[in-house]
């Protein structure tokens, strides 16, 4: 036992007030105080329950997770705090009696390698489960197309039992602890954990935890006034409340769904009420202030990680907390809400990692990663959604200025996390460039925005773009954009036009793109069909549970006979499925590539290049430079190559040139260089 070691990692920085007194006690001593109330019959009920050796695994976690656990309970849930943490610790020791010996294996070895998910080997797929072979007992069989490009991290999207009809794309849950039939049963989830788990790739599935389906238990509990569910869900009988909220609420769906609520007529007993739905109507909001919920929510967490669940993606994170005069995102106790579920998670199954989707303004984003004034463990991974932006914002521009300095400014994150990097999901691009950012390099945000919305829809002269806009909100004037990343790149409508020059460019802005998703440090995610350059697909307009939401055309189904062209150099596909796989291969060895480090933003004498340098305390540094105009830049050769002794180890026109100090980076192009 790592008996008595209580301080952890995460002394709270809120001192929570004992009873009224006003006298500040410290949160470690309310912890100690709470544990050794329990300490002893939870370690009777988890030798009982585990064994020995396995006991003394979970009272060590327990022992360096109490202010973890309690702290949050704390501040949230106040005088319930103790009662709560025995139930919390409960809760997560049935989970780790449950657990299959072979995830307590991984368990094992996770914790042995605690940076295990910061590795380079480390590479993510996303992918639709029906979109790409129909049902889960397929899947096994599509592994090696995962495999030839390096895979290691598979993030299924949404598979729950979602609502029947419209379900936001599995994002309505009817039940988290079934599949959806029509993909297939948790058996054949579990089996397709296991086929992972024996190639060594993760699994990663979608945790919706915002909001249930209207049509979950718990919604149809509540709505019926079952006491078991009374406080789940929110209602206000009039509009007083809604409106006040809704003041400062920005929307996330304008066209069809304007507004945080819906009125529910069986809602308080039949009285009628304003539910909070944040998304689509039929997606109820949970109400986390009930301790209740935050208990439920923990059970479905832990038992679905029992299935074989690697890392959860912590869907919609910042809007779980409400408060009045807000935008009720990204309030401080949402954040402690995600660090509690987080630290109990990790008792049962301390392989587990969780993803924050916080697809939110720059400033708002590492605290995701815990990184607040004292570091607080809260999730392992985010969404680079600020990368993803900017690499898009550069592509249009053909210039950096705006991506050097909004990157260059960002709060670093903890080195005990990572930061997924992407270029193109399966929702629209929201462009997150704050009013600060902007001026600073002489451009109006707002502007900007409309620049980007007008140049990706293909409203622009001369846009290469065949996207569409998403929620266009008049009132406002914003928008975001929905397309595949070979569209908005160029290459559906170079193919159009049957134009090579054009195709070319467009092939090399997805390359470009994907050259820095893979070398910005953390794990590259490659969205389906993205490997073989796969266009907008109109095929959703014919269904009218989606035809609605044009998100539909960005999600295409695997296309088996482009795929099948991945092995002819001649063809589109072939080319780029050939070079999406060799940038997994050579950052694969690139120790610098590894999590845990931010990396610095370079000027390296043009504007139209991003340049930036990785280190990793075992390695030589790392240099990227990413060239975002159709016409050679040439950089300092010294800034990049660190006075000559860089060596390119990979790029996209074999190696570089360097003249008088100069190196001459070909038009949207990109090359890596790493100190030997
Ligand atoms: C997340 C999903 C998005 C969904 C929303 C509501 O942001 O990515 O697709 O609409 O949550 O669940
Ligand atoms: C989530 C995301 C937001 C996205 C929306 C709908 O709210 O945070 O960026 O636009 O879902 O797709």
């Amino acid at each position: 036992m790592a008996g008595g070691e209580t301080d952890g990692t995460a002394a709270r920085t809120t001192a929570t007030t004992a009873g009224g007194t006003g006298t500040a006690t410290d949160p470690r001593d309310d912890a100690t105080r709470a544990w050794s109330a329990l300490r002893r019959r939870l370690s009777d009920e988890a030798t009982a329950a585990l064994g020995e050796d396995e006991a003394d695994a979970f009272l060590t976690r327990v022992d360096l997770a109490l202010v973890d656990v309690h702290g949050p309970l704390a501040e949230l849930y106040g005088d319930r705090a103790d009662d709560l943490f025995a139930r919390v610790l409960r809760t997560a020791l049935a989970a780790a009696a449950d657990r299959p010996r072979a995830l307590r294996r991984l368990d094992r070895r996770r914790e042995l390698d605690p940076g295990w998910f910061q590795r380079t080997r480390l590479q993510g797929y996303v992918c639709y489960v029906d979109r790409f072979c129909g049902t889960l007992d397929r899947l096994a069989g599509q592994l090696d197309h995962l495999a030839e490009l390096g895979t290691t991290y598979l993030h299924l999207m949404p598979l729950l039992r979602p609502r029947e009809g419209e379900n936001d794309g599995g994002y309505a849950v009817a039940d988290y602890r079934a599949v959806d039939p029509r993909l297939g049963t948790m058996a054949d989830l579990e089996a397709v954990a296991g086929a992972l788990h024996e190639r060594d790739m993760a699994l990663c599935i979608d945790l919706v935890l915002n909001h249930t389906a209207r049509e979950h238990p718990w919604a149809r509990g509540w709505l019926a006034g079952d006491p078991a569910y009374a406080g789940f869900y929110t209602a206000f009988p009039d509009r007083t409340l809604p409106d006040a909220y809704d003041a400062t609420i920005p929307e996330v769906f304008p066209d069809r769904a304007p507004g945080s609520f819906s009125w529910v007529p069986e809602a308080r007993g039949g009285a009628g009420g304003w539910v909070w739905t944040t998304f689509w109507p039929y997606q109820w909001d949970l109400d986390y202030t009930n301790p209740e919920v935050t208990l439920a929510m923990l059970g479905e967490i832990t038992w679905l990680a029992n299935r074989g669940v690697d890392v959860f993606r912590m869907d919609a994170v910042p809007f779980m907390w409400k408060r009045m005069g807000t935008t009720c995102q990204n309030q401080p106790e949402g954040h402690t809400l995600l660090q509690l579920l987080h630290a109990v998670t990790r008792l049962a199954a301390p392989g587990v990692v969780f993803k924050a989707e916080a697809i939110v303004a720059p400033d708002d984003l590492v605290q995701y990663l815990g990184a607040h004034e004292r570091f607080r463990p809260e999730c392992e991974l985010a969404y680079h959604n600020q990368l993803m932006v900017l690499l898009w914002s550069s592509l249009a521009t053909g210039e950096v200025r705006l991506a050097r300095q909004a990157l260059g400014r960002m709060r670093p994150i903890p080195p005990s996390t990572s930061w997924v990097t992407y270029v193109r999901g399966h929702d629209d691009i929201g462009w997150a460039i704050t009013d600060a950012d902007a001026a600073a390099v002489g451009l109006d945000a707002f502007a900007h925005r409309r620049f980007l919305n007008d140049f990706y829809s293909g409203r622009f002269p001369g846009s290469f773009a065949r996207g569409a806009l998403f929620q266009e909100n008049e009132v406002t004037g914003d928008a975001r954009v929905s397309g595949s990343a070979a569209s908005l790149c160029g290459i559906e409508d170079a193919l159009e036009r049957d134009d090579a020059a054009a195709l070319e460019a467009g092939t090399r802005r997805l390359l470009l793109l994907y050259s820095v998703a893979y070398a910005f440090g953390g794990i590259p995610l490659l969205y389906m069909g993205d490997e073989l350059a796969l266009r907008n697909d109109t095929g959703y307009v014919a269904d009218p549970a989606r035809a609605p939401d044009n998100r539909w055309m960005h999600r295409p189904p695997m296309d088996w006979a482009a795929a099948a062209r991945r092995t002819d150099p001649g063809s589109l596909e072939g080319r780029v499925f050939a070079a999406v796989r060799e940038l997994g291969r050579v950052r694969r060895s690139l120790l610098a590539l590894r999590g845990g480090t931010e990396p610095e933003l370079l000027d390296a004498g043009s504007d139209a290049v991003l340049a930036w340098r990785r280190r990793h305390p075992r390695s030589g540094a790392f240099v990227g430079v990413a060239n975002f105009s159709p016409r050679p830049q040439e950089v300092d050769a010294d800034t990049v190559t660190g006075f000559g002794s860089f060596v390119q180890v990979h790029g996209s026109d074999g190696r570089l040139g360097v003249r008088g100090g100069r190196l001459t980076v070909p038009g949207l192009g990109f090359a890596w260089f790493a100190e030997p």
